[in-house]
């Protein structure tokens, strides 16, 4: 069996180690939940192990989904071939760059854009694996389910995709004997819906919120907390992200359904002005530990306040460092002053001091007018026609619904201005969004449950400590990006430095939504940050 032929859990930390589980979720039946140790395949070329197709709950809910691949690089283990193809393999203290079977990072992509799921590996394939691989991680790629999924019976919506990513992790956990790698070295990574669903999973460890349905799935009963989150443009935090972005960006517009006269409008600038209560209530610090809050200021809605210059200070340190990296002659700009000249085109939002060398973001506004114009409607993530791809990440099977509670309290409270305004309909009525929010899924959750499971900034919340937090991050996102707002990333990373962890951060200049790097390539800069 896999536990006779290898004694992996010997060599390593492992379980004992690792930050304690909260969950209780009862183990499955024996055997159920075990790797076949005499199942693996060889990649002589590229000296690689591997198993693809490999059930990791006991009560699959979607069986072609719930499946991970694990690549495991061959200096990991001896291997005796079987004769058909297959390796039984046992433990070798083998080394890659320094790593062995019992220290080497385990990485899982988390590579869900659009909050898609991530199909399972259907075949292994050495190119998606390699850069990993080669330098000594083990490489685990599970099966998520997501908005893809989605069915009738809920079988795609939130948390679910969150929920499998957890049940892989504890899978991978549970097998300590037969998969190579250290259980405190797990490592998740992913790009906007992925990221998100990173983030999400890095501040939940064992979270009682995911504990009755990781139960549903009969996932392993071991702990699901991670080491580390590497997260791209994460899209989180939706709860409040129709404010954020109307906060940051909407109220600059003047287009669309931004355009005067329009009921839009209107929620828009009531959107903005209602983000100053939530951003005051996360309690968020700066670096020196000081409030990080919004203050009233002539245009009705918050611009002041040392949250706002903790926004205009964050562009400030991005044009620096890229002024830093960039080679001139850029952009037809021969140095750095004339660069900052052209990008401000005599508006006064950004400037340039000789004597420092450095450049200063003076008003959010223009930043947003140059470089960051809304690409959302007005109801970016719970569309007012629940048209937005987080109303089907929130919906119920294929069915769209509204999700954000503060979503309707902003609509309840215009809603007679709102009607008198063009394009109102009847369906945008606060009625609406209110039903929505009182529908639940099959396990009887309602959406603030849901949004609650979904976003970090609850499990990183000042008294929540029946939780794991993965002690290191890396968050990059592209400054330039229209999906979501940059308070998303910017409360991410104070929050998580409120609670303790280590934050390696950076808003990249200049770069939209994307594996935003302010240089190099995002999976070599990935790769050696891991080590
Ligand atoms: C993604 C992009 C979005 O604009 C969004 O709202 C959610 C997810 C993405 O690219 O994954």
């Amino acid at each position: 069996t896999a536990a006779g032929v290898l004694a992996l859990a010997a060599c390593g930390p492992d379980e004992e180690s690792a930050p304690a589980p909260a969950s209780t979720s009862p183990a499955p039946a024996a055997g159920d939940l075990t790797l076949d140790a005499a199942a693996w395949r060889y990649d002589a070329e590229h000296d690689a192990y591997h198993q693809v197709g490999v059930t990791y709950v006991a009560s699959p809910q979607a069986p072609d989904r719930e499946r991970l691949a694990v690549v495991v690089p061959g200096a990991y283990f001896d291997a005796e071939d079987n004769g058909d193809g297959t390796f039984t393999v046992t433990a070798s203290d083998g080394a890659v760059d320094g790593w062995t079977a019992a220290t080497a990072p385990i990485v899982f992509p988390v590579n869900t854009p659009g909050y898609t799921g991530q199909p399972a590996v259907a075949e292994y394939r050495w190119e998606d694996v390699a850069a990993t691989v080669s330098a000594g991680f083990v490489h685990v790629t599970a099966g998520l389910r997501g908005t893809d999924t989605n069915s009738d019976t809920f079988t795609g919506n939130a948390p679910w995709g969150v929920v499998d990513l957890k049940a892989a992790i504890r899978y991978v956990r549970a097998n300590a004997e037969a998969i190579p790698g250290s259980r405190d070295r797990i490592v998740c990574y992913g790009h906007s819906g992925g990221g998100a669903q990173t983030a999400v999973t890095g501040t939940s460890g064992d979270a009682p919120e995911f504990t009755p349905y990781l139960e549903a799935l009969g996932a392993a009963g071991t702990s699901d907390a991670i080491a580390a989150a590497v997260c791209w443009c994460p899209i989180t935090s939706l709860g409040h992200a129709n404010a954020a972005y109307e906060w940051n960006m909407g109220q600059f517009a003047d287009t669309g359904t931004r355009a005067p006269g329009t009921w839009t409008e209107q929620y828009s600038k009531d959107l903005a002005a209602a983000y100053a209560g939530h951003l005051n209530s996360l309690d968020l610090l700066d670096e020196a530990g000081d409030a990080l809050t919004l203050t009233s200021s002539a245009t009705g809605i918050d611009l002041a306040g040392s949250y706002h210059d903790h926004v205009l200070a964050a562009l400030t340190t991005s044009l620096n460092r890229f002024l830093g990296y960039t080679t001139f002659p850029h952009d037809g700009a021969a140095t750095p002053v004339e660069f900052v000249a052209a990008l401000d085109g005599g508006a006064g939002w950004v400037t340039f001091d000789q004597a420092s060398g450095q450049a200063t973001v003076r008003d959010l506004g223009g930043f947003v007018r140059s470089q960051k114009p809304p690409t959302k409607d007005v109801g970016a993530f719970d569309g007012v026609d629940r048209g937005a791809t987080e109303n089907a990440v929130f919906g119920h099977g294929t069915q769209n619904l509204h999700f954000a509670r503060a979503a309707h309290d902003v609509v309840a409270a215009g809603e007679e201005r709102y009607a008198q305004l063009q394009g109102w309909q009847a369906g945008y009525a606060a009625s609406e969004y209110a039903a929505d929010l009182e529908q639940t899924d099959s396990l009887g959750e309602d959406a603030a449950y849901r949004v609650d499971a979904y976003d970090p900034l609850h499990h990183l919340a000042d008294g929540r400590t029946d939780r794991s937090l993965a002690p290191h991050w890396r968050i990059r996102t592209g400054l330039t990006q229209g999906d979501t707002a940059s308070t998303v990333e910017l409360n991410l990373a104070a929050a998580l430095r409120g609670r303790g962890a280590s934050v390696d951060f950076a808003t990249v200049w200049g770069v939209g939504h994307t594996e935003a790097e302010e240089t190099g390539d995002h999976t070599e800069n990935f790769v050696a940050w891991v080590r």
